[in-house]
């Protein structure tokens, strides 16, 4: 038998541990993929206002279509295959958009005073654009029409940023991941730089205001999901070189949010639904599968920032959690209610849908098969 010499042996017996680690992973993955079936399964059984709506598509196209997402191998070029079921989430925005371009609007009696939330569908219909060239006009539409709305027509704040609100001007966590992910990805797919460094400028704008309330008050994961989406968009596209300086800042408010936010992890393995209220509140499986999405999407794509222990010991703790809990509806249990921030609620397609994005960014930074 042939002597290897000491490094080589160590080096094969780390190896032999990581691939070991990585096979223990694909297991409990492989035994929970029935689950989390049943858990986007809720998402896709409740009824869906707009945020829900586009809240969901993502999760669905992480999940399915993982080449097309901005983490993925071809977020600006077809691959060839149709991403059908975002696309019919697309659909469905599409043929309820208001004649002010609201996507997903029209629902019950249309009236809801939300600015940007229709506009979380959009990346879906910039997907269309992309995949379907026979009916790129139809889409092209759509997306013209909710960008002239969100960039002409929603009321400005005092700092020019864009309103989450229609009548006032209002800075909401969740408008972050709502409105400006698009706005860059349109700037990406339509060579505008312009509108990247819009979406950039409305980052930086809702994260001075909002931050200074602690890291994004109740909403954290909304926002961080916003910033990391815009972030990755930038870093993906042609004007990576140019946006140094801005993505640098994005990569920033990211790890400004999970240093703010994580050392809050309760023995229960979740986050708090507020951070700074430590008697009114519970953990959060919706906004705590958020964070836990980012952490995974954050520590693939920028390794040498958030590729750390102390961020995965976090999003691992929070994904077994979910897992363990999910019952056999696939229902996540202590969500938060979606429209009254302090009280639990049952049934949450914002949280499901944050579940899966969490399932899906898990599968991704260990590369595990599906
Ligand atoms: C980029 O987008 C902005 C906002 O829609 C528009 O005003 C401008 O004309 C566009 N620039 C180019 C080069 O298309």
């Amino acid at each position: 038998m042939r002597a290897f010499p000491a490094a080589t042996l160590l080096l094969a017996v780390a190896q032999a541990s990581a691939s070991a680690a990585l096979n223990a992973e694909q297991e409990t993955f492989d035994s929970h993929i029935s689950k989390i079936e049943r858990m986007r399964g809720v998402a896709e059984a409740s009824i869906r206002t707009s945020w829900e709506q586009g809240t969901a598509s993502q999760a669905v196209l992480e999940w399915d279509y993982k080449d097309y997402t901005i983490f993925g191998r071809s977020p600006f070029k077809t691959t060839g295959q149709l991403p059908v079921k975002a696309l019919q989430y697309a659909l469905s925005a599409v043929t309820r958009q208001s004649a002010d371009g609201r996507l997903s609007q029209q629902i019950n009696d249309a009236l809801d005073g939300a600015a940007l939330d229709g506009a979380s569908s959009a990346p879906a219909v910039i997907l269309g654009i992309i995949t379907q060239p026979e009916r790129k006009d139809y889409w092209s539409t759509a997306l013209q029409k909710q960008l002239d709305y969100v960039l002409n027509t929603v009321p400005k704040t005092a700092t020019g940023a864009i309103s989450m609100r229609s009548d006032t001007a209002q800075y909401w966590a969740d408008g972050v991941y709502m409105g400006f992910p698009f706005i860059a990805y349109t700037g990406v797919v339509q060579d505008n730089q312009t509108l990247v460094q819009i979406a950039f400028d409305n980052c930086k704008a809702y994260h001075d205001v909002l931050v200074v309330t602690g890291p994004f008050g109740p909403r954290n994961g909304w926002a961080a999901k916003g910033i990391i989406q815009v972030a990755a968009t930038i870093e993906r596209s042609q004007f990576k070189n140019q946006m140094q300086e801005q993505l640098i800042t994005l990569k920033g408010y990211i790890q400004e949010i999970f240093d703010g936010v994580f050392p809050s992890l309760r023995s229960d393995g979740l986050l708090p639904n507020y951070v700074n209220k430590p008697d009114s509140t519970f953990g959060d499986s919706a906004g705590s599968s958020c964070l836990a999405s980012v952490v995974y999407r954050a520590a693939k794509t920028w390794p040498e920032q958030f590729d750390k222990k102390k961020y995965l010991d976090v999003a691992n703790a929070i994904r077994k959690t979910i897992l363990n809990d999910l019952d056999d509806l696939g229902l996540m249990k202590s969500i938060v209610d979606p429209l009254k921030w302090d009280q639990k609620g049952v049934v949450s397609t914002e949280g499901q849908s944050f579940g899966l994005m969490m399932m899906a960014a898990w599968r991704d930074y260990f590369n595990l098969k599906c």
